[in-house]
């Protein structure tokens, strides 16, 4: 998988009458899933993230609320995600530095292709740039 992300917009299942449903599964998970977490309730003021991941690829979806995620690859390409509806899903691979602001309803749902290892972050700026 090429060290970019990539947003996909999965299909919604279902009708305003009954509410939706969204899969990602089979050939469509680009890796194993090995953990996932979720975060609730960031003030809207604070900006977490600030890091990269060694070898950490994710998946990410604002299951309710908006969040805005501003990724740069080591290539040094920026880009921007507005995930503002539960049909978004946002791939992160490896060796992204991103940093995420939240509505203060925003719910993140993480599907990650590894469990926690803190030796896994890059947290300086200038530690990502010059790997
Ligand atoms: P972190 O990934 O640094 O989140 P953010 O960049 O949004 O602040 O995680 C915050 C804290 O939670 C940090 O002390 C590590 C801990 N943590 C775990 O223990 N397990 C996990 O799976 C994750 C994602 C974080």
């Amino acid at each position: 998988m090429a060290l970019r992300p990539k947003l996909i917009e999965v299909q919604s299942i279902g009708s305003s009458e009954i509410g939706y449903l969204s899969v990602l599964q089979g050939e469509y998970l680009p890796f194993k899933p090995l953990r996932i977490y979720w975060t609730y309730f960031t003030p809207n003021h604070v900006e977490r993230g600030a890091h990269a991941h060694r070898q950490l690829e994710q998946l990410i979806v604002a299951v309710a609320g908006e969040i805005k995620i501003k990724i740069e690859t080591r290539s040094g390409e920026k880009s921007e995600y507005i995930m503002d509806n539960p049909s978004k899903v946002l791939y992160i691979p490896r060796m992204c530095w991103r940093t995420l602001e939240f509505s203060h309803d925003a719910v993140l749902l993480c599907v990650a292709s590894m469990e926690y290892n803190e030796e896994d972050y890059i947290r300086k700026y200038e530690d990502f740039n010059k790997q």
